[in-house]
C-alpha cells in the first residue's frame, strides 16, 4: 500500500487549536476508560501521534516519578519540551521507524487515538503498536467512526435545530469524500474490536461514545477542521461555498448542536 501523506498541516495557524479542541472532546472518556484498566503509579507508558499532547501530559502525571511517558508523534512540534523527567517526546513514525530496543515489548500501557484512519494499513499499524506492549499489559486504540453514511444519518438525528440538518449531511458527505482520499479509513472504529481479538489480545472490551456539542465554543474541532479542509471540501463538488458558510455559522451559534463524530475506545491485554 502507497501511503497518502498526513492529511493535516501542523504548521497551519489554527491546527494546534484545532488538536486540543479535540482533546476537549475525548480525553474525559479516554481517561476514563484507561483509569478502568488500573493505571498506576510507576507505570511504563507509550502514547503514539500525541498530537497537541494533552493525553502524554496526564500520563506524564498520573504514573509519576517512578513511571515513565514515551511520546511520539511525526512531527512533534506541537508538544515542545515539558521539563518533565519522566515525559521522552520523539519524532517517530509508527509505520516506517523502527522501535529501539528498550522500548520493544517494554510498556504496561500502549495507547493511540485518532491516528489510525489516517494509516491504510490499519492491521500493519496495530501490530507495530502490539509490539511495544510488554507481556500482561494493555493496548488501548481509539478512533472515529464518523462521516460514513450511516454514521453520518446517526449523528443527523442529534442535529438541532431540524433547519440544520439539509446543511449538516452536505458537510459530512463532503467530508467523507476528502477524508476516505488515498485509503484512509474515518470509519475504522468499528473494526477494532474485531481487529484486538484478531492480535490475540484478551480481556477484550470496547465502547462507542460521541459527544453532542454545542455550537459557538471558542474552539470548535469540526469548524476548524472545516476550515482547514475548505477549499478540498468544495473541490468533492458535494456541497457548495454558500452551505459550507452557513455550516461554519451554525457552529459560531449556541443554539446550534450536533455530533462531531463517534469514538470508538477499545482495549485488550497481552498474555503474560
Ligand atoms: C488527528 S491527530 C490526533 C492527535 C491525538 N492523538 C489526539 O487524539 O488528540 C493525528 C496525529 O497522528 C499523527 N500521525 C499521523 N500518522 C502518524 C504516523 N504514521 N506515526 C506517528 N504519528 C502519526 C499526526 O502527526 C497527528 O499528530
Amino acid at each position: 500500500l502507497t501511503r497518502p501523506a498526513y492529511l493535516y498541516d501542523v504548521t497551519w495557524r489554527h491546527e494546534q487549536a484545532r488538536l486540543q479542541a479535540l482533546e476537549d472532546l475525548f480525553d474525559p472518556a479516554s481517561r476514563y476508560f484507561i483509569e478502568r484498566l488500573g493505571i498506576a503509579q510507576g507505570w511504563q507508558c507509550l502514547e503514539v501521534g500525541f498530537g497537541a499532547g494533552s493525553m502524554a501530559v496526564w500520563f506524564s502525571d498520573r504514573v509519576g516519578p517512578s513511571g515513565r511517558v514515551l511520546a511520539t508523534d511525526l512531527d512533534p512540534r506541537l508538544l515542545p519540551s515539558t521539563g518533565r523527567p519522566n515525559l521522552r517526546i520523539v519524532q517517530h513514525d509508527l509505520m516506517s521507524d523502527a522501535l529501539a530496543p528498550e522500548d520493544t515489548a517494554a510498556f504496561d500501557l500502549v495507547h493511540t487515538r485518532a491516528v489510525l484512519a489516517h494509516i491504510p494499513d490499519h492491521a500493519a499499524a496495530l501490530r507495530r503498536l502490539l509490539q511495544a506492549v510488554r507481556p500482561g499489559g494493555w493496548l488501548v486504540v481509539e478512533d472515529m467512526d464518523a462521516t460514513g453514511p450511516v454514521m453520518a444519518a446517526a449523528a443527523e438525528r442529534y442535529t438541532s435545530p431540524l433547519a440544520a440538518q439539509g446543511v449538516y449531511r452536505a458537510c459530512m458527505r463532503a467530508l467523507h469524500e476528502v477524508l476516505t482520499q488515498g485509503g484512509r479509513d474515518p470509519g475504522c472504529g468499528a473494526a477494532l474490536p474485531t481487529a484486538m481479538r484478531e492480535l490475540g489480545l484478551q480481556n477484550v472490551g470496547a465502547e462507542l461514545h460521541a459527544p453532542i456539542v454545542a455550537g459557538g465554543a471558542e474552539r470548535d474541532c469540526m469548524r476548524l477542521t472545516i476550515e482547514y479542509l475548505h477549499d478540498r471540501l468544495l473541490a468533492t463538488g458535494l456541497i457548495d461555498r454558500r452551505e459550507l458558510e452557513q455550516f461554519l455559522q451554525l457552529t459560531r451559534e449556541s443554539t446550534f448542536s450536533y455530533v462531531p463524530l463517534f469514538m470508538v475506545t477499545a482495549w485488550g491485554r497481552t498474555s503474560d
